[in-house]
């Protein structure tokens, strides 16, 4: 199912949670929604389940109005953020919960239910369960069985509000693989809420980055990692180093030298230089940035290192080899491979 989201606004006494947000939901795809907490995440998810209704705005699931829909006909898999199972059920009686309590014309035979309970079982991992109660699993299992109650109404569209949030990082990492794969398997259109970019860049096939109610951007992983369109964005997809600089003559100058980068088409004057710090190359020649080791620690196989550089106290901070033998007050000349000009604010 496609859904579309046509300029929405959502305002709880007064406060715009949502301001003009349009997205495309296309047919079978996997995205994830991404943004600090407060962003609208949720609020997204829950107007797109018909929980909710928009200020202004619509929302089309296919061609018709969803407004003209009910919560129930727009046959949505909702995992929540704080989602309970039902304490008192038994894991197979939650998976078919959904079809259990539909009217009589829609619900299949009781035998019917069983076996697509059991199959769904299988299919998040967890047979031989079905007759524990909810208490009687980890946290891990019952985010899948959670999950399989979604995916047993058969869902046009499934919601996921940080369904792994609560979990340790093996666990998410086993469980997003495997959402992966079911979601390869069975190809419902899936809204995904998280957190975590690692997360979002690895297990979505589009990514909408959100702030303050507003759609900052929307692309595949690949897009949004590497050809951020604001700030915000390079700021928040993956690690960011930033620095105030003067564009001048066509050039990126710091601390008064240019440091061998065209500034292209960013007009001159003052800007905002962004780059990865890994994306960096060490060299000597004059036309580098050059700063001072202030702190260095090891992350994973690289060591970042922190630099003051430019003379005005500004910090940046790049990774170097994990033997380099830069430690506090080493003098390093760099220049990123690839950076973004942002004109100051
Ligand atoms: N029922 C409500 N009444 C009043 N304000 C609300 C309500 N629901 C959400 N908000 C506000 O709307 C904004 C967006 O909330 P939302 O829950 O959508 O954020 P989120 O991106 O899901 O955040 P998180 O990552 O913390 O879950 C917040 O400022 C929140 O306080
Ligand atoms: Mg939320």
């Amino acid at each position: 199912m496609e859904v579309r989201v046509a300029n929405v606004r959502k305002e709880f006494d007064r406060f715009p949670a949502l301001n003009d947000v349009s997205l495309d939901i296309r047919s079978g795809e996997l995205i994830a929604l991404l943004g600090p907490s407060g962003s609208g995440k949720t609020t997204l998810l829950r107007l797109i389940a018909g929980l909710e209704m928009p200020t202004a705005g619509k929302i089309f699931f296919g061609d018709t109005d969803a407004s003209e829909k009910s919560v129930q006909e727009r046959n949505i898999g909702f995992v929540f953020q704080h989602y309970a199972l039902f304490r008192h059920m038994t894991i197979l009686e939650n998976i078919s919960f959904g079809l259990k309590v539909r009217p009589r014309s829609t619900r299949p035979p009781a035998g019917e239910i069983r076996r697509r309970a059991l199959e769904l079982l299988d299919l998040v991992q967890l047979s031989g369960l079905e007759k524990r109660y909810p208490n009687q699993l980890s946290g891990g299992q019952r985010q899948r069985v959670a999950l399989a109650r979604a995916l047993a109404i058969e869902p046009g569209v499934l919601l996921l509000d940080e369904p792994f949030g609560a979990l340790d990082a093996q666990v998410r990492r086993e469980l997003r693989k495997w959402l992966r794969e079911i979601h390869d398997r069975t190809g419902h259109t899936t809204v995904f809420v998280t957190h975590d970019q690692e997360e979002a860049l690895e297990l979505s096939d589009r990514l909408c980055v959100m702030s303050q109610g507003k759609i900052e951007q929307v692309g595949s992983p690949d897009q949004v990692y590497d050809h951020p369109t604001s700030p915000f964005v390079f700021g928040f997809i993956g690690d960011s180093s930033e620095l105030p600089v003067t564009i001048e003559n066509g050039e990126v100058w710091v601390g008064g030298r240019a440091i061998g980068i065209p500034a292209h088409d960013t007009p001159a004057g003052a800007a905002r230089l962004y780059f990865r710090p890994h994306d960096v190359d060490l060299i000597e020649a004059d036309a580098s940035m050059a700063g001072v080791v202030t702190t260095s620690r090891r992350v994973g196989g690289t060591r970042r290192v922190e630099l003051e550089v430019g003379g005005d106290g500004h910090k940046v901070e790049i990774d170097l080899p994990f033997d380099h033998p830069a430690g506090e007050k080493t003098r390093l000349s760099f220049r990123p491979k690839r950076w973004k000009l942002f004109p100051a604010a």
